[in-house]
């Protein structure tokens, strides 16, 4: 008997099969062995949310939730934070490796000057309601995109695929400002190919009359931790929902629209929105512990909080608690940040949160930082939805190149009705 097998006894049929054990995990198909009858379908697994099922192998990002790591191609993420900008750590995500001079001039170039967006996209952003919530215009913008270049329908081809890539990572902070200046109602601020990505956004976001807008450098160098540490996160509900739609053979644009869907979620891509809306509530330090018993009592959630994976501090939520400092400091200080760090320091003291593993998650300290920048509360979804478009893609790609993969097609547990006869309106009771 191999030693990296599993042996289950079936106590219906007192059989046993043999599964293979392959990096802690069995084949699930392997449970289809095991049956009562020849005709029985076979064993599967029942899991609602994915708590325990892993839906592919993966080369991108590392996570160990207990220790609280995050590496992204075996780069662990202070380093790049510390060291990388977001198109170099977009590049590392998407290729492997991180980019020579040569490669990482051409790709900066490649994206530049592909940020300009057609003049049909910005007149489509202009037919949106001038209160909009931004998200649902990116999302209807990036899905838009597949009438703009149906070509990108040729998912099979790595020349079509690397135009794709290139055109969303360029054109995503294009339609987040755009998206933005509509709400305002303030003209849309064209893209900068003088510019690095970061401050090139932040021009096309917060230029108004200068007639030439000089981006903060430490704020510059803010967004690029920000963008780094969103860029990708494994298997996720946006991503998991990317492979998904991916699967079926759609264009990386309907993928992308409907990653930036599930993105959008409070418990996902939303939190970082609701953690602001939160700390405004409980409006002074005085009233966090009356929040906090609240939130113990079931009434709420505390936004921010909890991870499905980190059972530890999340190690984003740490470069994010250490850099906000640097950011008041240019911008001046936000009360929020006390009644965040307050908040924080009771949480971890008691033993609801404790007890439960529920640490800081990235979306605790962004919004402040965010907020501190300028961007309003509901940009913040947008600002995680930008970055977040590498993994994505990157996550989509290994999907296509993997031979295991296959129409993402879950199964179900039938707990409804035994069959029975059609019944006229009339005899209906
Ligand atoms: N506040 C209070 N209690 C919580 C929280 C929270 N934020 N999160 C989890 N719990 C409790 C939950 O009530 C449950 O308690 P009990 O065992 O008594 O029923 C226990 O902790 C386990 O919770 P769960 O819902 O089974 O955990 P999950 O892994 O399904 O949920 C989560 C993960 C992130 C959805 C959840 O922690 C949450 O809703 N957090 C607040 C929203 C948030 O900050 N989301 C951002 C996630 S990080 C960014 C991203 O990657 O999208």
């Amino acid at each position: 008997m191999p030693s990296d097998s599993l042996t289950i006894t079936d106590n219906r049929t007192g059989k046993t099969y043999e599964a293979p054990i392959e990096n802690g995990t069995i084949p699930a198909m392997a449970l289809r062995q095991i049956k009562v009858a020849p005709d029985d379908f076979g064993i599967m697994s029942y899991d609602p949310a994915y708590m325990n099922t892993a839906s592919c192998k993966s080369r991108i990002t590392f996570i160990n939730g207990e220790k609280g790591i995050l590496n992204y191609r075996g780069y662990p993420i202070e380093q790049l934070a510390e060291k990388s900008d977001y198109l170099e750590t977009a590049y590392l995500i998407l290729n492997g490796e991180l980019p020579n001079k040569e490669q990482h001039d051409k790709w900066a170039d490649a994206i530049i000057h592909r940020t300009m967006i057609h003049e049909d996209a910005k007149d489509l952003i202009s037919v949106f309601r001038y209160d909009a919530h931004p998200m649902g215009i990116l999302l209807s913008t990036v899905g838009a995109f597949s009438t703009f270049y149906p070509e990108s329908k040729q998912i099979h081809d790595p020349e079509v695929r690397e135009v794709q890539i290139e055109r969303l990572i360029a054109k995503i902070p294009t339609l987040a400002a755009f998206a933005y200046r509509h709400s305002m109602g303030l003209p849309y601020v064209y893209p900068d190919y003088e510019l690095s990505y970061t401050a090139n956004f932040l021009q096309m976001m917060f230029k108004k009359g200068e007639r030439t807008y000089k981006v903060h450098p430490v704020l510059e160098r803010v967004m690029d931790v920000l963008f780094i540490l969103h860029a990708d996160h494994e298997q996720n509900c946006s991503t998991s929902t990317m492979r998904a739609v991916g699967s079926s053979e759609a264009d990386p644009y309907c993928a992308a629209a409907a990653a930036i869907g599930a993105l959008y979620g409070p418990l996902h891509g939303g939190a970082n929105e609701m953690v602001l809306r939160m700390l405004r509530e409980i409006g002074k330090v005085e009233n966090i512990p009356g929040y906090i018993q609240r939130v113990k009592a079931g009434d709420f959630r505390l936004m921010g909080f909890g991870h499905r994976v980190y059972k530890n501090y999340d190690p984003r939520a740490r470069i994010l608690r250490e850099l906000a400092p640097e950011v008041f400091e240019v911008t001046g200080t936000n009360p929020m940040l006390d009644i965040a760090i307050e908040l924080e320091r009771i949480a971890l003291e008691d033993d609801y949160f404790v007890s439960r593993n529920l640490y800081p998650n990235v979306d605790f300290y962004s919004g402040i930082i965010y907020q501190a920048l300028g961007f309003p509360v509901a940009m913040f979804p947008v600002l995680f939805a930008i970055p977040r478009t590498a993994g994505w893609l990157a996550q989509w790609l290994e999907m296509l190149q993997d031979s295991d993969q296959r129409i993402a097609r879950p199964r179900q547990v039938y707990i409804g009705y035994d069959e029975r006869d059609y019944v006229s309106i009339g005899k209906r009771d």
